[in-house]
């Protein structure tokens, strides 16, 4: 005789009881359902990946394989950060936020700057730079840097909140670059910038595969279209764009 499931003590006590093996089959079945149904609303709120946009062609993320060639000694000339990081204007207590930051090449530099009282979000897709990041911080003791895992679409930065993005080859990989850039523009504080470090797509000299670089003539098309305007640009790096970008229009 199969034990009762549903007993029928309802008719004595007014109440249902449930044999416990259902219950827990009644309560799995449930976290099932509602992990399917979660997963169903984020794929049905993802939007799509390009691979283009407004006539440039997007580069695939670098791997995080690729991480000895982020620390390669060369970037030194290439890139001359020290140069670059000062026209940043860095201050303390500033909330800075390093974004598709790798395995933190210019994380901790950041970090130092914006001092103990200041932080910096670390924000990237792969799970794998973050990891590293972390141990570099550690290594170095530094306690000042939140770990944060985007998504493509989606930073995941508070809304109001970031004094200064810094982007440094990275844009040219977002798969979208629309989410991407509302939702930078909302995290950003009045007076906030996006600081936008791109190889110079305009030179040939600059030794770089086509994809992975940018005209400055894109970067304000795409720019200009997302609700951003040129505040600044420095032109002295030795094979990057560096450009500031705030929220609003030129006329404003
Ligand atoms: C070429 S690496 C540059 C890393 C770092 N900025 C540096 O200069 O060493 C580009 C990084 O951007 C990240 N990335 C690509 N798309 C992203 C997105 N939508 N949000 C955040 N990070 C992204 C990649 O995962 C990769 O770590």
């Amino acid at each position: 005789m199969p034990t009762c499931l549903w007993r029928t003590s309802f008719w004595k006590t007014g109440r249902w009881k449930i044999n416990r093996q259902v219950r827990v089959a009644l309560i799995s079945a449930l976290a099932v359902m509602m992990t399917v149904l979660h997963a169903g609303a984020q794929q049905e709120t993802a939007p799509e990946p390009l691979t283009k946009y407004l006539g440039r062609r997007i580069a695939q993320p670098m791997s995080y394989h690729g991480i000895p060639w982020l620390n390669r000694p060369e970037r030194l000339q290439e890139e001359n950060p020290q140069e670059m990081l000062e026209q940043l204007k860095v201050e303390p207590n500033m909330t800075v936020c390093d974004m598709g930051c790798g395995d933190g090449y210019y994380t901790v530099e950041l970090a130092r700057r914006v001092g103990p009282e200041g932080k910096v979000l670390a924000v990237d897709i792969q799970p794998e730079m973050l990891q590293e990041l972390s141990r570099r911080c550690e290594r170095l003791d530094i306690k000042n840097v939140d770990m944060v895992l985007g998504l493509p679409h989606d930073p995941k930065l508070p809304d109001g909140k970031v004094d200064l993005i810094l982007m440094v080859d990275v844009y040219h990989e977002f798969s979208n670059p629309v989410e991407m850039l509302d939702a930078m523009r909302r995290s950003l504080k009045p007076g906030g910038r996006i600081a936008l470090v791109e190889f110079r797509g305009e030179d040939p000299t600059v030794p770089i595969k086509p994809e992975h670089k940018m005209t400055k003539k894109q970067i304000l098309k795409e720019y200009k279209a997302n609700g951003f305007k040129l505040v600044s640009q420095y032109d002295k790096l030795p094979w990057q764009h560096l450009m500031f970008l705030s929220p609003g229009t030129e006329s404003e």
